[in-house]
């Protein structure tokens, strides 16, 4: 079930609704696209083909170019992590340490599930993201990302440019941001 978890109050909020309205505050976009129009073997198979891969994107077509026209991205891939990673253990350790981004963080799950803990307002609200869910941390949002028992999680990415979605760990550092 994908829900938020506040960190000071141990407080769970699991309405779809409710989840969407209190991160649209935040300027934290949540949407449940589903994966029901995807074959089984799509959704299940980590090692893709350039025709699966594609194939995966073009099922989800309307919603990523409504996407790409509102928010000005450019582009979108696959990204999987799973225990087939290579550097698994050391890729994990970097997304795991508090960072912000100078370009959105855009992520629809295919499979598997995953953690973004989000500093809202100085406080850290878990979003709990799984199969169906798009999630877009905005510019600037300091975040962190945690792979969950699952262990797994494969996504189409969408970004404007790779460099903007480069890690920045240090909070200050917010002058490089673009407008
Ligand atoms: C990233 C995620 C893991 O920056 O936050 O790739
Ligand atoms: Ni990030």
């Amino acid at each position: 079930m994908p829900r938020l978890v506040f960190r000071n109050s141990g407080k769970v909020v699991e309405d779809i609704n409710e989840i969407k309205s209190f991160l649209d505050k935040y300027g934290v976009l949540y949407e449940r696209w589903g994966v029901d129009r995807l074959p089984q073997n799509l959704i299940e198979n980590y090692e893709l083909t350039e025709e699966e891969q594609k194939a995966i994107i073009d099922a989800y077509k309307e919603e990523l170019e409504r996407l790409k026209k509102e928010k000005g991205y450019i582009t979108e891939d696959i990204v999987v992590l799973s225990e087939k990673t290579p550097n698994l253990e050391n890729l994990l350790e970097k997304f795991k340490k508090e960072h912000h981004h100078v370009d959105d963080e855009v992520r629809f799950v295919v499979h598997g599930s995953g953690v973004f803990p989000l500093k809202l307002d100085g406080e850290i609200v878990e979003v709990w993201i799984e199969a169906g869910d798009l999630i877009v941390v905005p510019a600037g949002t300091r975040h962190w990302f945690e792979l969950d028992e699952n262990r797994k999680i494969k996504c189409i990415r969408v970004f404007k440019t790779p460099a903007g979605w480069e890690a920045i760990y240090d909070e200050n550092c917010k002058a490089t941001m673009k407008d």
